[in-house]
């Protein structure tokens, strides 16, 4: 079996994709549309933060085993397996999925073909985009070659990108044949051995799975905010009753964390792109995502009135230090990310916002120019008359509360990820307050 693979779109997961491909010992051609990128990682360069994937990359673009092009014509002749990985955001005139990346792809790739080739869906899509993208290509490809297209979604969490794909917590194969299966069995059969848990199933199936995956973890993120406000109001301790769920298998710790809710590239996108499709087709979860999404929004607002509160209801001209604008720690990535979105209606309201992060300082620079970005936590926060902590960064837990305390105006701090320690600040003098925390004071 060849020991070839294409994949299609080097963003996130398809850099990733192709990297750890290439691990496992393929020769690996990634290929996408935009020059800059593939002239960045031809050179070994990863174009966004991701651990340990500049090593990576840098290595198998050295030993030859991993290289891009801009060139879909050298892609069809150069690999019979191609995986897609292009971007699916939300469409900008509704809350569909913009598919139209893969279907750019599909229509390039199609009339190119000159062998029988699997086309492997790994892009997060509704049920029912493979078996369009199938029906395509069939039209596309010449007569004599054969092309079949299977769904191979992925779960890879920003962060632990490499982690989760080399070591993935499960396998979904979503294929018609058994060919299908046999080559993808092949291409992952180093995951196979080590016990990786894979689940042979139908495309639909496949394809309905990430979307429900990641619909459930926002659903899950939703509900434990939804008690942070109920325990705000019955005197309870949302960190604690976290604890008390999550020692119960069935419900599970893991992504149980309360505070300023889910944001990124995929979770708000993605359980939308299911509502949308759910209420097209009469499915009454449509309704139960859309609260999902609601009572998410719901927690940036909150805090943001927390914070004028914090200001006695005046935050015009009042400096705020925000500590994180990643949507999550080790990422840089800024897209719909509630950190950011706290800081700029803040500063929409008249503060003076200065913000710090470990790496996303200059993405958020881009996505929110008006802010104010410094280098570290302690220009941040100095002379400030609040600290908001907004992203979970390691660092930030090991901040000295006693020694920042000292160059900030007012001893306030609002802890929107419950990431801190409350003892350790009020002994230091602060009033810290988070949502959820039966400790409440005024600030
Ligand atoms: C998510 C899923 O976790 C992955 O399985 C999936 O493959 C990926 O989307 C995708 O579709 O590509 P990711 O967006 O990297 O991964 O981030 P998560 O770690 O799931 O966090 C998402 C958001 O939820 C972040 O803003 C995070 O701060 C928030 N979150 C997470 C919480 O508020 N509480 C938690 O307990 C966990």
């Amino acid at each position: 079996m060849s020991e070839r693979i294409c994949v299609i779109g080097t963003g996130y997961l398809g850099a990733t994709h192709a990297a750890c491909m290439a691990e496992l010992g393929f020769d690996v051609l990634g290929v996408d549309v935009d020059e800059r990128k593939i002239a960045m990682l031809s050179a070994g360069v990863v174009p966004f933060a991701e651990p340990g994937l500049d090593e990576l990359v840098s290595r198998h673009v050295r030993e030859g085993r991993l290289r891009f092009t801009t060139s879909f014509a050298e892609a069809a002749e150069f690999a019979a397996v191609h995986f897609v990985c292009v971007g699916t955001p939300q469409s900008r005139d509704g809350d569909g999925a913009d598919l139209s990346a893969v279907f750019a792809v599909t229509e390039t790739l199609g009339p190119l073909l000159s062998q029988d080739t699997l086309v492997v869906g790994k892009s997060t899509v509704p049920p029912g985009t493979a078996e369009r993208v199938s029906e395509r290509l069939a039209a596309l490809a010449p007569p004599d070659v054969t092309v079949e297209v299977a769904w191979n979604p992925e779960f890879l969490r920003e962060g632990h990108a490499i982690e989760d794909t080399v070591r993935p917590d499960r396998l979904v194969l979503g294929v018609a044949s058994a060919e299908a299966e046999k080559t993808l069995r092949h291409v992952y059969r180093q995951s196979i051995r080590e016990g990786v848990p894979i689940e042979v199933t139908d495309v639909p199936t496949a394809e309905l799975a990430k979307l429900a995956a990641n619909a459930f973890l926002a659903t899950k993120i939703s509900f434990i905010n939804a008690m942070a406000e109920l325990s705000d109001l019955v005197g309870a301790d949302i960190v604690s009753l976290a604890d008390v769920l999550g020692y119960d298998d069935r419900i599970g710790r893991r992504g149980l964390n309360a505070g300023l809710g889910f944001g990124g590239g995929c979770l708000p996108k993605d359980i939308r792109a299911l509502t949308a499709q759910a209420a097209e087709l009469g499915a009454g979860v449509a309704q139960l995502l859309s609260s999902v999404d609601t009572a998410n929004a719901r927690m940036r607002d909150r805090v943001v009135d927390l914070a004028v509160e914090a200001c006695d209801f005046a935050p015009r001209g009042r400096r705020i230090a925000v500590l994180g604008a990643a949507f999550k720690p080790l990422s840089d990535d800024v897209r719909d990310s509630p950190a950011l979105h706290v800081a700029s209606t803040l500063d929409a309201l008249g503060a003076r916002v200065r913000v710090y992060d470990p790496v996303a300082n200059e993405t958020a620079r881009r996505a929110a120019p008006t802010l104010e970005y410094v280098d570290s936590a302690r220009d941040a926060v100095t002379d400030a008359d609040l600290v908001l902590h907004l992203t979970e960064w390691p660092e930030f837990r090991t901040l000295d509360p006693l020694a920042l305390g000292a160059v900030v105006n007012h001893r306030r701090i609002i802890d929107g990820r419950h990431g801190l320690d409350p003892d350790r600040w009020r002994l230091a003098g602060w009033s810290y307050r988070a949502l959820g925390r039966v400790t409440r004071e005024t600030v």
